[in-house]
C-alpha cells in the first residue's frame, strides 16, 4: 500500500540512545533538556531569533492568537487544513475568508484590504505547501491598517524568501511538527516570535499561565511537548538534508512527467522550496475522480488535500463565498511523497495517472 506520505522513522539505536538518557535522568516533561536542546538546533537550523517548542502546530496556532491578544475577526484562507479555522473559532474569533490565487493556492494579497474593517484584529495566511506567501504586500496592508499577522506556516520548515527565514515575517509563525510532516517529532510544533518582548508571555500561557510558582497573570492552557518527542525530533533534524534531497528528486521526477497533463502549484520565485507535498490540479473533479479510482485499484491513496474548502464549514456563520478556493478545492489532489517512496514505486504511480487521462 502506497499512502500520501509516510512517516519518516530515524535509526532506532539512535533514538534508544535518547530514550536511556530520559531513564537515566527520570526527566520526562516540563521543558527537560532535550526539549531545550531542540529549541537551540532548531532555532539555528532555520535561523530565528525566537523558537518555542509547543505539544502541536494546532495548539501554536492558538497560543499565537492569546499572545497577541487578537479580538473580533481575522481574515484568513478557505484553502487550508481545517485547523487553521477552528482553532480561531475555538478562541472566539471570526474567520473572515478571502479568496486564493488560483495558481499559488495562498490567500491572494490583493484580496485582502476588501475584507478589512473595524472589527478586524489580524491577518492569518497560510503558506499553503510550503509555498510562501507574497510576505512583503501582506507585511504593508498590516502595518497600513494596524493589524497583526500571524502565519500559519506547517507547512513550511525551513522555507526562506529573500535573504531570510520566511518565519520571521509577521507578528508570530507557526509550525507543526505532526508524523506526516517534513521535519517532525510524532507530534509537536512551534511558535516563532518577532518581538522579544511577547516571548515570556508566550511561554507561560504554554504552561497554564504560570509565570512562576507566585504569579499565574494569564488563562494559559497545556502545550508542552515532552522529552520523547524532542528525542524523536533530534534524531529527524540529523537526517533533515538527505530528506529533503530525496523528496526534492520525487518532487522533480512528477513535474518532468506530468506537467503537461496537469497543473502545478506556481511557486514563490523570492522563496526556496521544500518538496514537503506534490498537489497536482486536475481539468475536472470527474477526471480527478477517475485518477484517484485508477490509482485507489492498486493500492495507492493521494489525499485530497484540501478538501472542502473551509468556507463550507457547517459551523461558520455568516455563510461566505470562496469561488476560487471552491474550485481548486473540487480538483486538488495531492501525490505520494516520502523519501523511501522507490523510483519503481513512483513510475508506476506515474503510468497510472497518465493511462486514466489519456
Ligand atoms: C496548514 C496546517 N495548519 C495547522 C495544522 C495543525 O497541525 P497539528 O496537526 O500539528 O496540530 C496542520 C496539520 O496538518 C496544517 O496542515
Amino acid at each position: 500500500m502506497i499512502n500520501v506520505t509516510k512517516t519518516y522513522l530515524p535509526n532506532v539505536e539512535k533514538y534508544k540512545q535518547y530514550i536511556d538518557e530520559i531513564y537515566a535522568n527520570g526527566w520526562v516533561t516540563n521543558n527537560g533538556p532535550l526539549v531545550q536542546k531542540l529549541e537551540k538546533r532548531l532555532a539555528e537550523y532555520l535561523g530565528v531569533k525566537n523558537l518555542i517548542l509547543v505539544s502541536n502546530g494546532t495548539v501554536a496556532l492558538e497560543i499565537a492568537y492569546r499572545t497577541l491578544g487578537l479580538k473580533g475577526f481575522v481574515i484568513t484562507t478557505p484553502f487550508s487544513f481545517v485547523a487553521t479555522t477552528s482553532s480561531l473559532v475555538t478562541n472566539g474569533l471570526l474567520p473572515i475568508f478571502s479568496d486564493i490565487n488560483p495558481n499559488t493556492f495562498n490567500l491572494a494579497s490583493e484580496n485582502i484590504e476588501q475584507s478589512i474593517t473595524k472589527n478586524t484584529s489580524a491577518i492569518l495566511p497560510v503558506h499553503v505547501f510550503g509555498n510562501s506567501c507574497e510576505v512583503e504586500e501582506i507585511g504593508a496592508i498590516a502595518a497600513k491598517h494596524n493589524l497583526k499577522v500571524i502565519y500559519d506556516a506547517a507547512h513550511a520548515f525551513d522555507i526562506r524568501y529573500k535573504d531570510k527565514s520566511v518565519l520571521e515575517y509577521g507578528d508570530i509563525s507557526t509550525l507543526s511538527f505532526h508524523a506526516t510532516k517534513l521535519f517532525h517529532s510524532i507530534e509537536g510544533g512551534a511558535l516563532i516570535i518577532n518581538d522579544d518582548s511577547l516571548v515570556e508571555k508566550a511561554r507561560y500561557l504554554i504552561n497554564f499561565g504560570i509565570k512562576n510558582t507566585e504569579e499565574i497573570p494569564e488563562l494559559g492552557t497545556n502545550a508542552k511537548m515532552n522529552e520523547f518527542e524532542a528525542a524523536m525530533g533530534l534524531c529527524v533534524l540529523d537526517d533533515i538534508e538527505e530528506i529533503k534531497s530525496r523528496r526534492k528528486a520525487v518532487c522533480e521526477m512528477y513535474v518532468k512527467e506530468l506537467s503537461t497533463l496537469v497543473q502545478f502549484q506556481e511557486m514563490n520565485p523570492y522563496a526556496s522550496q521544500n518538496y514537503s507535498y506534490v498537489p497536482i490540479v486536475l481539468k475536472t473533479e470527474e477526471q480527478l475522480k477517475k485518477v484517484q479510482k485508477a490509482l485507489n485499484e492498486q493500492n495507492i491513496f493521494p489525499r485530497r488535500y484540501f478538501y472542502p474548502s473551509l468556507d463550507t464549514l457547517s459551523y461558520i456563520e455568516p455563510k461566505q463565498l470562496c469561488l476560487n478556493s471552491r474550485d481548486i478545492a473540487s480538483r486538488i489532489l495531492c501525490l505520494p511523497i516520502y523519501p523511501e517512496l522507490t523510483f519503481e514505486e513512483q513510475t508506476l504511480i506515474i503510468d497510472i495517472i497518465k493511462g486514466a487521462l489519456s
